[in-house]
């Protein structure tokens, strides 16, 4: 299994003969291949589907099309050259799939492109796929881009079979990728059982097009039930409504919502005024440092890798706040450094509505800020986004600016593994399927969307366990 994964993160990951046979009989379903008829298998690793097409032939007693198997790794294409050498039909060429040219057309395209996110690209690589697919937008994967050459090398009337992550039917940045599919006939889309390649590929789905004209789109669900559709044509989410239903049943299950075991779940502060506020660390003179947090926005989160803990010395602005550790606007006198500093802009801090029509302190913020529970080891994450992330604040040190959200759980020990949750693909899909929508098609990941999200049992008992003395002083 270790090696597995290893060679997952390189997007090897071989398909089971079962499957590859499935596959097989979904391409050729209705289109028995010719003799003279062209075959590819882009990415063919060790030539699972090459078996799978000589195993459909030889049951049937056809004879084999022609087939081309396509590899990046010398080693393996020189083992799969080696395994077929008797059979003139079959040829292996070793290169980069996206890259190579002249390889001709095909009648037939079906395999398990690589899984490889652009992050793990080189960046020379990147750039050069970028110029030439225009699948490959945000945060694109390999798979799409092997969907877009595979269908430039298919012959009108052709069929392509491929099984990749079933992601690519909602996600954001597969957006170019639907509105290329659907550009052409989407004959079915199978999600596959999820233990069909262990815990490698957990939610893989099997995509049959044909080279023609649109027509309806059959989904074969997870629990074997069809939905027949037309795909939008512009690039937004398959199966829109339909997508509460893909939901894994656990998730439905579970009784308790995420709100049971957080302390808050809301929108960052709001001081009506951040840029009279918020100043940079750099600049802090030395008499207004009590007043000061560390804070994030929206757009400073995003610069830190998603996922893990906050490294609060990277974090380039504190917030100057006019409240006590309790919540308690300071009097003039505890915050006279303070208040010189806010004097400078007092005309347009009164301006704000929170003073004119509420009556606030001039120098109160346009909300309250809850710093008790502010103070408190949390989860961030930004207003709107193309696909969820989740960010970590240790200790409690961060004050999140208003277009980031946060979370502060009862018990700050579960955060790693409520982290975790988060991050699943069972809970990215029901975010999916449950968030409303920014104009772009972007995430809203609103504070009533978390607090209605299910957990599961063991997150729930131990998330709602009294806290010790220690962690509540
Ligand atoms: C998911 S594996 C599938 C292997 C094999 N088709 C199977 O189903 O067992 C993807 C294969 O694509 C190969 N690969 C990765 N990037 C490639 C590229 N740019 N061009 C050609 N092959 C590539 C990997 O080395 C790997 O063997």
């Amino acid at each position: 299994m270790g090696r597995q994964r290893i060679r997952a993160a390189e997007g090897v990951v071989f398909t089971p003969p079962r499957l590859v046979d499935r596959m097989v009989g979904k391409l050729f379903a209705g289109k028995a291949p010719r003799p003279g008829d062209r075959v590819l298998d882009p990415g063919c690793g060790l030539g699972a589907f090459i078996d799978g097409v000589l195993r459909w032939c030889e049951r049937r007693g056809v004879r084999p099309p022609r087939i081309v198997g396509v590899e990046i790794d010398a080693g393996m294409a020189r083992a799969c050259r080696a395994r077929y050498r008797d059979l003139s039909n079959v040829t292996i060429v070793q290169g980069d799939f996206l890259l190579l040219e002249g390889l001709g057309a095909f009648d037939y395209v079906v395999g398990n492109p690589p899984y490889i996110s652009i992050e793990r690209l080189p960046m020379d690589l990147r750039e050069k796929y970028k110029r030439l697919y225009r699948t490959a937008t945000g945060r694109f994967d390999t798979y799409m881009l092997f969907f877009e050459k595979a269908l430039r090398l298919l012959n009108p009337g052709g069929r392509l079979v491929f099984i990749t992550p079933e992601k690519y039917l909602y996600v954001h940045s597969a957006r170019a990728l639907r509105r290329l599919l659907a550009q052409h006939h989407v004959v079915e889309v199978e999600l596959v059982e999820e233990e069909a390649f262990g815990e490698i590929l957990a939610y893989p789905a099997v995509t049959v097009v044909d080279k023609e004209a649109p027509g309806p789109t059959t989904f074969i669900l997870r629990d074997g039930s069809r939905t027949t559709v037309y795909l939008p044509r512009d690039g937004s989410p398959w199966l829109g409504e339909a997508m509460v239903r893909l939901q894994p049943t656990r998730l439905k299950q579970y009784k308790h919502r995420l709100r049971e075991i957080c302390v808050r779940i809301s929108a960052g502060v709001a001081t009506g005024r951040d840029n009279i506020f918020v100043v940079r660390r750099d600049m802090l003179p030395e008499e207004l440092r009590p007043y000061a947090w560390p804070t994030v926005s929206g757009e400073e989160l995003a610069r830190f890798k998603a996922g893990g803990p906050i490294d609060y010395s990277k974090l380039k602005h504190v917030m100057l706040v006019p409240y006590d550790r309790e919540g308690r606007l300071l009097g003039e006198e505890e915050a006279k450094p303070l208040l010189e500093y806010l004097a400078r802009h007092r005309g347009e801090l009164e301006k704000r509505r929170a003073v004119r029509i509420v009556g606030k302190k001039w120098y109160a913020f346009h909300e309250n800020p809850p710093m008790k529970t502010l103070a408190k080891p949390k989860i961030l994450w930004r207003d709107v986004e193309k696909e969820p992330r989740f960010w970590w604040d240790p200790e409690g040190r961060i004050i999140p600016r208003h277009n980031v959200y946060y979370l502060v759980p009862r018990n700050p020990s579960i955060i790693p593994g409520l982290l975790e949750y988060l991050s699943s693909r069972e809970v990215e899909m029901w975010i999916e399927a449950h968030a409303q929508r920014a104009a772009n098609g972007y995430l809203r990941l609103q504070a009533t969307l978390f607090k209605n999200l299910p957990i599961p049992e063991s997150l729930y008992s131990k998330g709602v366990k009294t806290l010790s003395l220690r962690q509540l002083l």
